[in-house]
């Protein structure tokens, strides 16, 4: 299978589970396994949510992979802060050759980071880690994107609950 009927399967897949049975952060985490165990250099899944207590802070929501130190990220530190404060996603190829960046582990290598909105208004990001560089293109882009308007939803529970 190329990689787009790859991403259409797996947008089916992800809309399946939002309409199932279950929790928001249930669903959320079976997205996140989902993605590990289907694409291939999505090492690390996982969601950050906007603190509603916090001025322009992430905190960390559902996610698979090596545990984080990265629990809390002010807007603008590392890839995370900064998608958040320039509300766009943000491919980073090489880590080692980013200033600005929060490492999780020596074993990452490459990161992409978008940004979740309900009616234009960020509520989280879902961010990706790669143990090989230059795991995402274009193409990983738009299916984030597509991803981040099919949860948007869940992770507005998640908001809501905190
Ligand atoms: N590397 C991220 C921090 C979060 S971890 O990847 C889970 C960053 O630079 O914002």
């Amino acid at each position: 299978m190329n990689k787009k009927d790859k991403f259409e399967a797996l947008v089916c897949r992800t809309r399946a589970i939002v309409d199932s049975g279950g929790s928001s952060r249930i669903k959320l985490e079976h997205i996140c396994e989902l993605f590990r165990d289907s694409l291939p250099g999505y090492d690390w899944v996982g969601f950050y949510l906007i603190d509603p207590s916090a001025k322009d802070e992430l905190v960390l929501g559902p996610y698979v992979g090596a545990p984080t130190d990265h629990v809390r990220i002010p807007f603008g530190k590392g890839i995370c802060g900064r998608a958040a404060s320039e509300l766009k996603t943000i491919v980073v190829g090489d880590v080692c050759a980013e200033s600005n960046y929060l490492s999780c582990s020596v074993d990452v290598k490459s990161e992409i980071v978008v940004p979740i909105f309900k009616n234009k208004k960020l509520i989280g990001e879902i961010d990706i880690d790669s143990h090989v560089v230059n795991s995402f293109d274009n193409e990983d882009k738009g299916f984030l994107e597509r991803v981040a308007e099919i949860t948007m939803d869940l992770v507005e529970d998640l908001v809501k609950e905190s």
